[in-house]
């Protein structure tokens, strides 16, 4: 574990959040919820049977652990009600509310909706589009903020070469994980929230954010160059308390001596410790390569963008990832 993820972990210890466990039948998220809950990171509320998931890990000790059955629970008409009205625009029905509301990721996402818990977490055997879509109809978006996204958090070894770049070693990539074909408003939304999870979880003291492409500051034309510069100015308007500039090559936005070459004005270039790529090819493949060639440990992938915080596993997640990304969560949650 990171010094990074370690830092993580004693924030979120201080802020005493909730934060909802949806597939609490699952053996992994059992044990990590009782390592969360035993070492203080955060008030767990785990979804399911209590019989079953008693039964599931007969060792574990669920000691100081909500567990609340959405099939049974009192509430579930309540979030049924809220959701019905929610989504009555969009065609939901108030049978399928009810049929909704007694599954663990839209329960979950109600909770979050209603204040009765602060973050969510899941993913571990649902599918990223399943877990994402209970927040994106449920939780929506932050405010200012029309776009749900995903970052990482690049952490390269000390001593590597790569430790020089970001701040201790740290570069936040986004978008990697969500949005395929992000338009100019939605990538200048991904620099925003990239630049407000920066500061938050890494700790980056002055988020400098670069909006990544294959051309520097008009060195090359193309339609895909424009949308980089279109998204720039956008993110610029919105944010103008932050240091965005693009749009930007990697070498240019990293590299102090090629930044000064190439874009000799910009407070960014040479120095930039948030990478926005143009796009979720270029974004996934570029987080990947770095984790494989640099030995980088890939922190996420982080969602960012909701109103309130829902995080996704990996289905090959073990009980540590999930303690890692709780804690995340929590912080989130500030
Ligand atoms: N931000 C904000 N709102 C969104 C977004 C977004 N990124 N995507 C969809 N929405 C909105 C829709 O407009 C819709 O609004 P409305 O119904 O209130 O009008 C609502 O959210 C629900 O949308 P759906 O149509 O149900 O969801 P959709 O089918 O668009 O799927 C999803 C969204 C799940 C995020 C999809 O884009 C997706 O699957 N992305 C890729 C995820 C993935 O597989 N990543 C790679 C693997 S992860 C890894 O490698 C680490």
């Amino acid at each position: 574990m990171s010094k990074l993820t370690d830092s993580i972990k004693a924030k979120a210890k201080s802020l005493n959040k909730t934060i909802v466990l949806a597939e609490g039948e699952e053996e992994r998220v059992i044990r990590a919820a009782s390592i969360i809950t035993q070492e203080g990171t955060a008030n767990i509320v785990l979804l399911g049977d209590e019989a079953v998931i008693k039964s599931k890990c007969p060792d574990v000790c669920l000691d100081g652990v909500t567990i609340i059955n959405p099939i049974t629970s009192s509430k579930t008409i309540e979030y049924a009600n809220l959701l019905y009205e929610l989504r009555k625009a969009k065609g939901m029905t108030e049978e399928k509310a009810l049929i909704l509301a007694k599954d663990v990721l839209f329960y979950g996402a109600l909770m979050l909706k209603t204040g009765d818990a602060d973050g969510m977490v899941a993913g571990a055997i649902h599918s990223t589009g399943d877990v994402l879509r209970a927040g994106l109809q449920v939780v929506k978006t932050a405010p200012g903020c029309k776009t749900v996204s995903s970052c990482f958090l690049m952490s390269m070894p000390e001593g590597s070469v790569g430790y020089q770049y970001g701040q201790d070693g740290v570069v936040v990539f986004g978008d990697c994980a969500v949005n395929p074909n992000p338009d100019s408003e939605q990538l200048a939304d991904i620099a925003i929230a990239s630049a407000d999870t920066a500061s938050k979880l890494a700790g980056i003291v002055e988020p400098r954010v670069a909006m990544l492409s294959f051309s520097t500051k008009g060195s090359a034309k193309h339609e895909n160059v424009d949308k980089v510069v279109e998204a720039t100015r956008i993110a610029q308007e919105r944010a103008p308390q932050l240091s965005i500039d693009g749009e930007l090559q990697a070498d240019a936005a990293l590299v102090e001596v090629v930044g000064k070459l190439k874009a000799p004005t910009s407070t960014v270039a040479g120095k930039a410790n948030v990478l926005i790529f143009p796009d979720l090819q270029s974004g996934n493949i570029g987080y990947k390569l770095v984790q494989r060639f640099a030995g980088a440990e890939a922190i996420g992938p982080i969602c960012q963008g909701f109103a309130k915080p829902i995080n996704d596993l990996s289905r090959g997640c073990n009980v540590d990832d999930i303690v890692s990304v709780v804690a995340m969560t929590a912080v989130m949650a500030m």
